[in-house]
């Protein structure tokens, strides 16, 4: 079914992402690496933006969430205790005839795949297709200079378990009572069989991931509350509110470890429509439980007022950097008219503090001192704001740039700037031009980012 109140962008947007210098294919040059990207200048400021906002929110803005960065490679027996070697596996179907493979449940296989009236859904050769087999999604490798089973070490499909297993190191060094929460943002890896629709999945991602600890009983008031606190970051992220909402985990979804789910959705136009960017997750006592059995280590709460101890649950919120900044460029991207001009524009009408470039600074043109004015004022602001000096081109070629990758202000010197020393703020959205005093540029770009 076609999206008709949000028609699919993505290929316009894989292009501007290339020409912009947003996001570019992994190793390029040699052809690509299957479902990897790599950010470019203005892709790693965004994404780094979108970052920021979430550790603020999560860690800096509160006095109940602790930070921690654990390392990708963990001990290979985190990943028995987590049930990821015997749990985190799709059935995988293999074409003799073509040799692509496929999810058994994709939707566009025809008949039961490993007999012969089962059709391969891209070379349309009937019969071809393996029956399904077991395929575990993480990737492995080797530590040390032997590789043999005994050094096979896993790259994390989750962040999560890097805060589980540091659970009692962190409430002991900090003195965090319960509740309270650690928080981490990092790579992870899958070695997804249909990964596609650009960063939406990849094999390689980064993750934000925040394990709240609380006492079992108090579970479902917390994820109720976690619940709404992440649906509320979402839309302060500017994203549009009518593309945004939950999604229930019926039983046969939930995944092995939860006792509750919901998905935060995005409506990413097209035919992907809604699609989960984040999960809130009650995972009651399940990862403590397992790691103190796999491990022999104790992992409880002491509460001594009380005098008592117990094993807290867990209430997770688990979001994809990388899929809010592709649900950030879906939601902002426009192609539209311009009153008065023959030409439309291109817009990324992304929040202004996610905005990798805050301001463009321009001359209107190359002489009478104006490009000295302009240069004076963009090292100015330089300190403070990620700015941009332009001055190649026609001005309407300059906003227009700056349009296409978001900047929320261009600054215009022209005539009128070198004798009363005021220059222009264009705004992106609103196309309206004010002019302020250069001394006051400062202060009236901060008050309008702070809007
Ligand atoms: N610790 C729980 C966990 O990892 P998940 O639902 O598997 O839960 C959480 O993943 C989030 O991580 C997803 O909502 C998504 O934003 C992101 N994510 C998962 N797999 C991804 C992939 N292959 N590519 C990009 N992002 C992915």
């Amino acid at each position: 079914m076609p999206n008709e109140k949000h028609p699919d962008v993505m290929d316009r947007l894989v292009s501007l992402c290339k020409r912009r210098g947003f996001i570019f294919q992994s190793s390029e040059i040699y052809g690509g690496t299957g479902s990897v990207w790599d950010y470019g200048p203005l892709g790693v400021e965004l994404k780094k933006n979108i970052k920021d906002r979430w550790w603020h929110a999560m860690v800096r803005a509160r006095d109940d969430i602790e930070g921690l960065d654990a390392a990708i490679l963990m001990h290979p027996r985190v990943w028995e205790a987590s049930g990821h070697v015997a749990g985190f596996v799709d059935p995988l179907v293999d074409c003799r005839n073509c040799k692509k493979r496929f999810r058994a449940d994709d939707p566009r296989i025809k008949g039961e795949p490993g007999t012969p009236d089962a059709q391969c859904p891209s070379c349309g050769m009937k019969g071809t297709l393996s029956a399904p087999r077991q395929f575990n999604l993480m990737f492995k490798t080797y530590m040390g200079p032997v590789e043999d089973t005994a050094s096979i070490v896993y790259l994390r499909p989750e962040t999560a378990q890097g805060i589980y297993v540091n659970f009692v190191n962190v409430q002991q060094s900090t003195r965090q009572k319960i509740p309270f929460g650690i928080a981490q943002i990092g790579k992870a890896f899958r070695n997804e069989i249909t990964p596609g629709n650009f960063i939406f999945r990849t094999r390689e991602f980064e993750q934000m991931e925040m394990q709240f600890f609380v006492e079992p009983g108090t579970d479902m008031t917390w994820f109720e509350y976690w619940k709404e606190q992440r649906m509320q970051w979402h839309r302060g992220l500017g994203i549009d509110p009518a593309r945004l909402r939950f999604h229930q985990h019926t039983p046969e979804e939930l995944a092995h470890y939860a006792r509750a789910a919901f998905d935060v959705q995005f409506d990413f136009g097209g035919t992907l429509g809604f699609q989960e960017i984040e999960g809130v997750h009650n995972r009651g006592d399940f990862d403590l439980s397992r790691h103190a059995e796999y491990s022999g280590k104790k992992l409880e709460y002491v509460d001594q007022p009380n005098n008592r101890r117990f094993t807290p649950y867990v209430v997770e919120t688990s979001v994809g950097a990388d899929r809010t900044t592709l649900a950030v460029l879906v939601n902002g991207y426009r192609e539209e008219s311009v009153p008065g001009e023959s030409e439309g524009r291109t817009v990324l009408a992304i929040h202004p503090s996610l905005a990798p470039v805050k301001a463009g600074i321009f001359p209107l043109v190359k002489k009478d001192g104006m490009p000295e004015m302009a240069a004076r004022i963009a090292a100015d602001l330089r300190p403070h704001f990620p700015v941009f000096y332009d001055e190649a081109g026609a001005i309407g070629r300059r906003y227009r740039r700056q349009d296409e990758v978001g900047t929320p202000f261009c600054i215009t010197v022209d005539g009128q700037s070198t004798s009363d020393n005021t220059v222009t703020i264009r705004d992106r959205d609103t196309l309206a031009q004010d002019r302020v005093s250069a001394d006051q540029l400062r202060a009236a770009l901060q008050e309008r980012l702070a809007r």
